[in-house]
């Protein structure tokens, strides 16, 4: 088998790539280790900024987005007896879209298996080999059990935290270096058949823990909990769940509306940044790179930030033969990266508890400073509603 660009992992990174790349008449093939039902059940982020939804329609699969997708025009924050409301189109122009990370990457399975480039779901044994050369090379084998080797110009690791190639781009990089934090909390997520009680994301610091209201339709609420990394979701019924919901985004006047829980499970917490993000033919982007915890709404936007870039690079290389691009890409890409892990950092260490009250006390003067000043509003706004793309 041949291709223009290898592309590992069918998550909403490397499904777009190839996207992209198509649009520019470049052919690339897709080999993703999971089933087709696997990756689309998967449920993970909601939040898509205005460039992701701007990239996703120039891409062409933008149509359900614009037909079922909420646009919300800011978010609640919430502090005991304060719920305050950022207006995102006043303090910097622009709105984010509810739109499931599953619902993304179904819209975007289907245009690839209607004409689009090769998908391989369920294969195995994924090896990136060669990068260092003009001709790299990946091994697998295919859902049949047949080893198989696909040759390429370029590969883009795009395979996630637990994918094989940023070790391969690390072991060949002098330099190569990792940064690391791990939060002393994790999110307890669900998803309930119940009409959300709010029309914006509501997030909460609450004494006992931070808590997030967001949905995924008229009919769908997904809320979150702050609970210990060590907890087990055996021990929290539904019952337990929705009474630390209520009591954590409890205001006067106002109640949460509850349903039928049909999605339960404990998140853990981490940033990560790689760097660099290339080694020779093989470019890594989306979460194979880096992880910021959900608190900022950002892995999926960064991920889609980083496709954008890689398509442009590699659309100059493969078609004119230009490698001033493909040389600047890890770097221009870190940019964006170390911003959105800044502000995901901010937005968790101001609305998570630790069980100091030096910190608590910290925490609410930054709440309360975000809610009053407009600069401060404005540089939150900013950030969560997406900065624009360098490059
Ligand atoms: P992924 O979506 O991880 O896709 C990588 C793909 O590569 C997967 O399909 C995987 O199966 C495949 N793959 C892995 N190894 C191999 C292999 N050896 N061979 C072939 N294929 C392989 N972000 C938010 O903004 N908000 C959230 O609420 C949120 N919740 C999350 C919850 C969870 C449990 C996780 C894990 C992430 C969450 N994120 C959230 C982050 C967001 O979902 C990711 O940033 C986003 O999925 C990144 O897309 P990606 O394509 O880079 O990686
Ligand atoms: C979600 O809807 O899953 C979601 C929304 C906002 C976040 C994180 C997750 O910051």
């Amino acid at each position: 088998m041949r291709t223009q660009v290898g592309i590992i992992g069918a998550g909403p990174a490397g499904l777009l790539l190839s996207r992209l790349l198509s649009l520019q008449g470049i052919d690339s093939v897709v080999l993703e280790n999971r089933s087709r039902d696997y990756v689309e059940a998967r449920i993970r982020a909601g939040i898509l900024e205005q460039h992701t939804v701007d990239t996703l329609t120039a891409a062409g699969v933008g149509d359900r987005l614009r037909r079922e997708g909420l646009e919300h025009s800011g978010i609640h924050l919430q502090y005991p007896g304060t719920r305050h409301t950022l207006d995102f189109p006043e303090l910097c122009g622009r709105t984010v879209w509810v739109y499931g990370q599953t619902e993304v990457t179904k819209d975007l399975i289907a245009a690839q298996l209607a004409g689009g480039p090769p998908l391989l779901f369920e294969v195995s044994d994924v090896v990136p080999e060669d990068v260092d050369g003009d001709s790299p090379r990946i091994r697998f084998t295919d859902a049949d059990g047949t080893p198989q080797v696909l040759e390429c110009d370029v590969i883009a690791g795009t395979d996630g935290f637990h994918g094989p190639s940023r070790a391969v781009v690390a072991a060949g990089s002098a330099g190569a270096q990792v940064w690391e934090r791990t939060y002393p909390y994790a999110w307890l997520g669900i998803l309930a058949d119940a009409a959300p009680a709010t029309d914006e994301l509501i997030y909460a610091w609450h004494p006992d823990g931070f808590a997030l209201y967001s949905m995924r339709s008229p009919t769908v609420s997904r809320l979150y909990l702050q609970v210990d990394p060590a907890e087990r979701i055996e021990d929290w019924s539904d019952d337990r769940i929705w009474e630390g919901l209520a009591t954590r985004f409890a205001l006067d006047g106002w109640e949460i509306s509850t349903g039928p829980i049909t999605e339960k499970s404990i998140l853990p917490m981490r940033s990560f940044v790689s760097a660099p993000m290339r080694r020779g033919r093989l470019f890594l982007a989306g979460d194979a790179a880096h992880i910021v915890p959900p608190t900022g709404a950002k892995g999926l936007n960064l991920a889609v930030a980083d496709v954008t870039l890689l398509a442009t690079a590699l659309t100059r290389l493969l078609k004119e033969k230009e490698t001033d691009l493909v040389d600047t890409y890890s770097d221009t890409a870190l940019r964006r990266v170390w911003r959105c892990t800044h502000f995901s950092w901010w937005m968790t260490s101001m609305l998570h508890t630790s069980g100091d009250d030096f910190d608590a006390q910290l925490q609410l003067s930054q709440l309360r400073r975000v809610c009053s000043s407009e600069t401060a509003a404005r540089e939150l706004a900013e950030n969560y509603t997406g900065l624009p793309i360098e490059g």
